[in-house]
Parts: C-alpha cells; structure tokens; sequence
C-alpha cells in the first residue's frame, strides 16, 4: 500500500503522495490548531529546521500571520525556498456565501504573505452566519447562546472556491470533514475534484472505509488530530476514545523499533495511506513526530493497531448536528 502512494522525496528525505492535480504532498505535516499566539512562530520555525516541509493552519486557527512570518524568516535565512514547502490553510464557516470566498481567501493570502498557497480546503460542509468583515467573530451565537447557520449550499462554495485557481495565488483545493456523499455531489457537479479530504483519523477511528472511498477517487486523505488529542482525554469521562500515547500494546511494538508510541501511531497511519499532521509546539516532539521513515510496521502489527478502531470521534462537531450537512451522520 506504501508503495502506491509514495511516490517521490521531499527534502531531507521525506516521502511525497502525488495529488490528482500534480502537485507534490510530503506524507507528514506540522499542525498548527491550538500553537497559541507566540507558540506557532516558534513551532513552525523548528519544524522546519527539522526537516518538515508541509505545514497546516487554517483561518479559524488565527495563527495565519504567525505562521507565515515564521516560513518568510526561515525563507530569509535560506533554510529553505518557498516551493520546497507545501502550506494548506482553510476557509472559515462563515465565509461560505460564493460572494465572501474571496475575500475570505485573501485575507488568508495576506495573513501569511508567503506568494502563494499550496492547498486551500473548505474547512467543513457546514456554513455559518456571516459575520461583518471587521468583527473577526468566528462562532455567530444568537441570544439564546445557540450557534448560528447559514444553508449556503456547499457545492455554492466550492464552485467559488474553484475560481481562485485562477488567480494563481492558490495551486490546489480541497476539503476537510466532508462524508463520501457530499464529495460524490462535488464530482458530480463541480468541475475541479478536491485535492484532499482532510478528516480526523487516528486508531480509534481509522476511516479505512473513506480512505478506500477517497483512494478510488484519486483523493488524497489528510489525518488531522492523529494522535487523538492527548491533552483533551478526561480518564473519567467516556466523550472520547482513549489515546494511545501510554497503551501497554502500543508501546511494546514502539519498542521493538526504538520508538516511542506517538512515533508508531503516526507509522500506522502512514501505512494505512493517510498524511498525518501531529500538533506539537514542543521542539522534542516536533522532531520525534518526523521521524517514521526509518521504520515500518509488519502485518501483525497493523492488525494490533487496526483493533484499536471503534469509530469513536475525538473531534464530533457537537455543535453542528442538527445542520442539514452535519457530515457524520452516516457509516462514512
Ligand atoms: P505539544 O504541543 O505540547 O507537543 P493531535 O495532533 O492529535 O491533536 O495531538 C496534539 C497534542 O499531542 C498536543 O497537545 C501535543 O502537545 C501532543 N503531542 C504532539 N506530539 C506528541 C508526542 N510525540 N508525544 C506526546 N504528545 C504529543
């Protein structure tokens, strides 16, 4: 399965996955969700002196700015050039009305002021209330303290998504947390496919039903929160799975390797044909995170890990199940 999907190097060494429209995905990302302010300048700049290449964020994030300040100065210090590296970023929920899409992308394009985006992705199927384009108000509430929707037909948005390829300024789209019937409405009826389909994927909800669904479509599959939110786990309640950063099995195949159980985790999903993006702001863990490539997993190994799958979300979206295109409504 490896062997299919990667299919060249990025510098030093990192395996690539061929995207449907040329471009060049190294397999492991840096994820930028929860580096707070002052934390993501610092994380990318060691990411990047690590050796990654591939960096995620995403408008909701708001650490847009620093993340580009971050790549511009390592840029500047020719660590790197811009097209050694792949950055994704995302258009927000309430941006999703065809007349706010590009505007919204180019507030995105600004805050990171790096000449180009690599991959831009519907962050959700989900639109939002718009907002005024000064209040920054990323989560509409009524007074009731209840989200506020918008039924913007996500098709709509991806149509006007589809026009800023031609501005050059972005190379690919993509979406993120979009179900095996929404994309099968955007190919039937939209012109450009979705690069990538970036979801939540980690042992406990291994999406081996949608990354075989995605495959066959020639859509790659982003694994976001792989490692299952460790920092979010409550021992007592059962709202998420348990991560797998201490599991007594996990560490012991971690040890036939010299690795630990986060390295293995993040293997497993490699090997299963994802693109991890593991968030850390920690410079130890930045650099034990990349380092998956001198090891693989054997069968019986895969299958100790496949176990683990009881299709449990770490990240449900609560708050939107009652849209009319909550996506995880059904098997997959
Ligand atoms: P930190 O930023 O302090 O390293 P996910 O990507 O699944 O959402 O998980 C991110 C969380 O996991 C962050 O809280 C991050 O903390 C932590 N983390 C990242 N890498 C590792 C690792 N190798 N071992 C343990 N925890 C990790």
């Amino acid at each position: 399965m490896l062997g299919q999907i990667l299919l060249g190097k990025s510098p030093p060494n990192i395996p690539t996955i061929k995207l449907n429209n040329g471009q060049q995905m190294p397999v492991i990302g840096l994820g930028t969700w929860l580096s707070k302010e002052g934390e993501a300048i610092e994380a990318v700049k060691s990411a990047i002196d690590e050796g990654y290449r591939h960096i995620d964020t995403a408008y909701f994030y708001q650490n847009e700015k620093e993340v580009g300040e971050a790549i511009r100065a390592k840029i500047e210090e020719g660590v790197i050039q811009r097209k050694d590296l792949f950055v994704t970023t995302k258009l927000w929920n309430t941006y999703h009305h065809p007349d706010h899409v590009e505007r919204a992308f180019q507030q995105s394009f600004e805050n990171l002021n790096i000449d180009y985006i690599d991959l831009y992705l519907m962050h959700l199927p989900i639109g939002y209330k718009f907002v005024d384009w000064d209040s920054k108000e990323l989560m509409p509430y009524d007074a009731d303290g209840k989200l506020e929707f918008s039924n913007v037909d996500f098709v709509d948005t991806w149509k006007a998504m589809e026009k800023l390829i031609k501005t050059g300024k972005v190379k690919g789209i993509g979406v993120s947390n979009f179900n095996s019937e929404q994309i099968t409405r955007l190919l039937a009826e939209c012109e450009i496919k979705p690069a990538t389909n970036q979801v939540e994927c980690n042992p406990s909800l291994n999406q081996k039903k949608l990354i075989e669904f995605c495959r066959n479509l020639g859509i790659a599959v982003t694994a976001y929160s792989p490692l299952g939110r460790p920092y979010a786990y409550v021992e007592s309640s059962d709202s998420m799975p348990k991560p797998l950063l201490d599991d007594p099995k996990v560490v012991e195949i971690g040890k036939r390797y010299d690795k630990s159980a986060a390295q293995v985790v993040l293997r497993y999903l490699v090997e299963i044909g994802t693109i991890p993006i593991p968030k850390s702001s920690n410079p130890k863990r930045i650099k034990e995170n990349l380092k998956i490539f001198d090891f693989r997993l054997k069968d019986d190994e895969i299958k100790v890990m496949d176990e683990f799958n009881t299709g449990q979300r770490t990240v449900p979206f609560k708050l939107c199940v009652d849209h009319k295109y909550y996506p995880f409504n059904i098997e997959f």
